[in-house]
């Protein structure tokens, strides 16, 4: 039988109810679903690598289909050292789409035989961000229903630094 094992990368810097939505979602049509971690993004994160398996981790526990992994260098080389066949990425809005689309042309560049699949989370998460999260909190604002209960908690623990 053919089975289908799709990676998720990203940042997480935290994860979101809109990462969690397209989660759900991936695991309904892939075999295996693993949410990948970018380790050095260069974009001076908010929580440790650590931290974010941590909140991942907790997050996706319901779900029998997903596991949580980082990678370090080129996305293809991660996929290829997993032996999956796809690439999940989340469309919110069109402004997302340049970006989406450039790197999974290259990514098909660089590994012919690599899809990359795009989903919509649910309307609700449309406009949620990890960055505007971030930013939210930082500045006093409720980012209650937007993260997860332990994102939050992290949050909270953090303090508006
Ligand atoms: O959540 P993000 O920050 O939008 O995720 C971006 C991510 C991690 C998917 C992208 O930066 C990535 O794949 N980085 C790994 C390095 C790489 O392969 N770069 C070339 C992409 S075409």
């Amino acid at each position: 039988m053919n089975t289908v094992k799709a990676i998720y990368p990203g940042s997480f810097d935290p994860v979101t109810n809109g990462h969690l939505d397209l989660i759900a979602r991936g695991s309904r049509i892939f075999d295996q679903l693993v949410v990948a971690i970018l380790q050095n993004s260069g974009k001076n994160p908010l929580f440790t690598v650590e931290e974010r398996v941590e909140m991942l981790g907790a997050a996706v526990a319901e779900f029998g289909n997903v596991s949580i992994a980082t990678f370090d260098g080129l996305l293809v080389d991660f996929v290829r050292s997993q032996q999956a066949q796809a690439v999940l990425r989340g469309i919110r809005a069109i402004s997302d789409y340049e970006y989406e689309l450039q790197m999974a042309l290259m990514n098909r560049r660089l590994a012919p035989d690599l899809e990359t699949i795009f989903m919509m989370p649910a309307e609700k998460f449309s406009y949620v961000s990890s960055r505007l999260v971030k930013e939210i909190f930082r500045l006093g604002g409720s980012v209650e229903g937007l993260v997860p209960p332990l994102v939050l908690d992290k949050l909270k623990e953090r303090g508006r630094e």
